[in-house]
């Protein structure tokens, strides 16, 4: 009877060990499937990776990360943005040349073709995918590879670029980009043209200063404010233009602060081409 207990639990850790993942790291034998009990969650349990879709109406499916258990999904990273999974085919691993890929569908990090031997790949607790070598370098890391959402822990600088979805079910690459221009004011562009400024010194917008520190990762723009609680707020360039920042609040996400705030803020809109 004992031994029989026993070896059901052997059984069922053999098998888990194998199907039902639950963990934080992927080696390069395993992978994600469209099945969500093989998707990965990080340590803390903060976020979630795996394959979801927008809509009951599209066949799109997207390899993602969003917030752990929280209610509406929100997705924060996806890795074949433009190009779905057009059926529950879908696979994440780490291929044979040492990228990270989504299979049926041509995603891959293009990461100079290797060997996938060590490689592991593992969602940190801070909503960073990254992709390690075995002496745990990262080689790739989705920080510096964002789609529309800036987490604390990244860094804008001018390699970074935030590009919005397209529409609430199209994440693919919409119209707005966020990034940091040559003269350190960040910027929204609308189809490559300027739309708008942020020049956070002369914005008297209470959460400003947090924002700056936020996107330059504690470097610089230090501030005279207590240390900002973090946890759970994200900024998102959203697919109609404009720059928020949210952090959740027990039910729901605050909408902490915003740009443009008026119609006026925007690039030659109220015909003098004013800018903050
Ligand atoms: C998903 O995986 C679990 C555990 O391996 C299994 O019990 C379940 O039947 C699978 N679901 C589908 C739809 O394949
Ligand atoms: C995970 O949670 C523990 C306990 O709350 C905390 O001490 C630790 O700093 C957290 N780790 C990360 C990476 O947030
Ligand atoms: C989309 O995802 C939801 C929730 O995960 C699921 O209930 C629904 O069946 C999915 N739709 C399609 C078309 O796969
Ligand atoms: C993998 O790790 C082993 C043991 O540390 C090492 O000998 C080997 O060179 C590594 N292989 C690659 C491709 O890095
Ligand atoms: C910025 O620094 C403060 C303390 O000075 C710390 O609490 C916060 O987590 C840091 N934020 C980031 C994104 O590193
Ligand atoms: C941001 O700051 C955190 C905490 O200091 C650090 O671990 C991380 O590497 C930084 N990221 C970048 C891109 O500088
Ligand atoms: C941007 O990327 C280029 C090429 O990869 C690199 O040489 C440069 O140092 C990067 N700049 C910053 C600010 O990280
Ligand atoms: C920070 O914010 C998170 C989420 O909003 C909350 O759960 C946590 O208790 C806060 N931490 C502190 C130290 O206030
Ligand atoms: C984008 O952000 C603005 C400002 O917070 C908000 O009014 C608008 O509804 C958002 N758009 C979408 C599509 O979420
Ligand atoms: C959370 O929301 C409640 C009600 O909307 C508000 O009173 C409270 O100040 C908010 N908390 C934070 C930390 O913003």
């Amino acid at each position: 009877m004992r031994n029989e207990v026993l070896f059901s639990i052997l059984l069922s850790w053999v098998f888990c060990s194998q199907l039902c993942s639950a963990g934080d790291t992927l080696s390069a034998s395993q992978m994600i499937t469209e099945n969500s009990s093989s998707n990965f969650v990080s340590t803390n349990h903060t976020f979630e990776l795996g394959f979801f879709n927008l809509s009951d109406r599209s066949e799109n499916r997207y390899l993602g990360i969003w917030y752990h258990r929280l209610e509406p999904q929100t997705v924060v990273w996806i890795a074949n943005r433009d190009e779905p999974v057009l059926d529950s085919s879908g696979v994440f691993r780490i291929s044979e040349n040492g990228n990270l890929v989504v299979e049926g569908k041509s995603w891959s990090s293009q990461l100079e073709t290797s060997s996938s031997t060590n490689r592991t790949v593992r969602i940190l607790d801070t909503g960073n995918l990254v992709l390690m070598d075995g002496d745990g370098n990262f080689l790739w890391q989705s920080f510096l590879n964002p789609t529309d959402t800036f987490l604390p822990g990244m860094k804008m600088d001018a390699n970074l670029t935030l590009t919005s979805w397209r529409h609430a079910t199209d994440p693919a690459r919409g119209a707005f980009t966020f990034k940091l221009d040559h003269t350190q004011s960040y910027k929204v562009e609308k189809q490559s043209k300027l739309y708008w400024v942020f020049d956070g010194l002369v914005d008297t917008e209470a959460n400003s200063p947090m924002i700056l520190q936020l996107l330059a990762n504690n470097s610089s723009h230090k501030n005279a404010f207590a240390p900002p609680n973090l946890s759970h707020s994200r900024l998102v360039m959203n697919y109609s233009g404009e720059i928020q920042f949210l952090k959740w609040n027990e039910t729901k996400w605050d909408n902490l602060w915003m740009g443009p705030l008026d119609k006026c803020d925007r690039h030659n809109y109220c015909g003098s081409g004013r800018l903050r």
